[in-house]
């Protein structure tokens, strides 16, 4: 018994100490949460994504407050990150299509525009010299915009879609992947947006009007804020679920891995133990605000390494660096929030 601990204890140390190491490229998609320029892109470029081979400026001052979660990743491993993310992006506009006025046109969305401007690069090659089946990890993080206001909880999807069409456009990412030859796919499942500024209600910290919900205080804010919770809860089991039969089942990505990233709960764990992971004094509240009316901003005391939100719907960047070192665990499968069905050769 004794020796088998060591032995177990040893066999996982170095795994861990490989696995930082095991991957030369990170392809990322998903929304602000991830962004690290690209809708800027966008915005200088009238609505149109970048020309085949060409990247998108990387911006250190994201919607975080600072960089992004997979450019921390980049910073712990040495990857090469492709980033396809767009602020604002939904999985699918046939889903829930969400407009962009000042570029002339809707979000950019992860199945019409992320997934076929990387499948652009991919076909071009320079930005992918040595993208092989086992040194590039993909990660998919979406659901923030879908779910939301101006989303499901607004009930402004598209008619006709349900929550399952959402969670099918979530697979179709991963099949789209796969065809190019993507093998390591890791889920970061929806985040505990309940607990988020936004859709707290202002007896328990939340914000009232806001730049992303302009009339939040006509609705009754508890009652959205179990919407919300139910709609993460409910998908999160879904995923839960769904990815082993997928996977495991119906054998939808032969010789693939689907990792779940529970990034809810450990972003739940960040709300309910804040000094463990920010600077003191740690707060669960949000440093910037924009008044929704005047569009003056301001921040609150302190560091921004301090809050766990950047303003009340965006993590900061200090809880994006803590997303990050997990990430880097979930990939060397050494990580309490991941789960990894599949193949497990990687
Ligand atoms: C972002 O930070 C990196 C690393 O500190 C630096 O090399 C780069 O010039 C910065 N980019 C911008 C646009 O400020
Ligand atoms: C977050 O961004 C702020 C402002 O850009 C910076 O001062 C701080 O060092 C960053 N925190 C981390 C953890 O990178
Ligand atoms: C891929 O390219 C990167 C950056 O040049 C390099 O560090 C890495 O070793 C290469 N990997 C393979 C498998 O050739
Ligand atoms: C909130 O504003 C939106 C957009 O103007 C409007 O469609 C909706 O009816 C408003 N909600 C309430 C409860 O007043
Ligand atoms: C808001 O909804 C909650 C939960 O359904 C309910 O208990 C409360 O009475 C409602 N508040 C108002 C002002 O209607």
């Amino acid at each position: 018994m004794m020796l088998l601990s060591i032995f177990l204890v040893g066999a996982v140390a170095a795994k861990n100490c490989q696995a930082k190491k095991d991957f030369d490229n990170l392809v990322t998609f998903g929304d602000s949460y991830t962004d690290n320029g690209r809708l800027n892109y966008y915005s200088n470029h009238d609505g149109q994504g970048p020309p085949p081979g060409v990247y998108q400026d990387v911006q250190n001052v994201t919607a975080s407050g600072g960089r992004t979660w997979p450019q921390y990743v980049q910073d712990l491993t040495g990857a090469t990150l492709r980033d396809y993310a767009v602020s604002g992006a939904t999985c699918s506009n046939l889903i829930v299509d969400r407009e962009a006025a000042w570029i002339h046109r809707d979000f950019p969305s992860v199945l019409e525009d992320e997934i076929p401007g990387f499948k652009a690069d991919v076909a071009f090659k320079t930005l992918y010299p040595n993208r092989t089946a086992k040194n590039t990890v993909y990660a998919l993080w979406i659901g923030t915009n879908d779910v939301g206001y101006g989303g499901f909880l607004s009930d402004s999807e598209a008619p006709g879609s349900t929550l399952t069409t959402y969670v099918d456009c979530v697979w179709t990412v991963f099949d789209n992947i796969y065809q190019t030859g993507g093998r390591r796919f890791v889920l970061l499942n929806l985040a505990p947006l309940d607990l988020s500024p936004l859709y707290s209600p202002q007896s328990e910290g939340g914000i009232g009007d806001s730049q992303y919900w302009g009339n939040k205080t006509a609705y009754n804010e508890t009652e959205y804020q179990q919407k919300m919770k139910q709609y993460t809860t409910t998908l999160n089991t879904v995923f839960d679920y769904g990815v082993p039969f997928q996977t495991t089942v119906k054998n939808r990505w032969p010789q693939a891995s689907v990792t779940i990233f529970n990034v809810h709960q450990l972003l739940t764990d960040i709300h309910n133990n804040p000094g463990k992971y920010l600077a003191a004094p740690a707060s669960t509240s949000y440093y910037h605000q924009v008044n929704p009316v005047t569009g003056a901003s301001s921040n609150l005391p302190g560091s921004l390494d301090q809050y766990m939100w950047y303003d009340e719907l965006h993590p900061s960047n200090k809880t994006d660096s803590v997303i990050a070192k997990e990430f880097v665990d979930v990939v060397a499968g050494t990580s309490p929030y991941a789960t990894q069905y599949g193949a497990k050769n990687f």
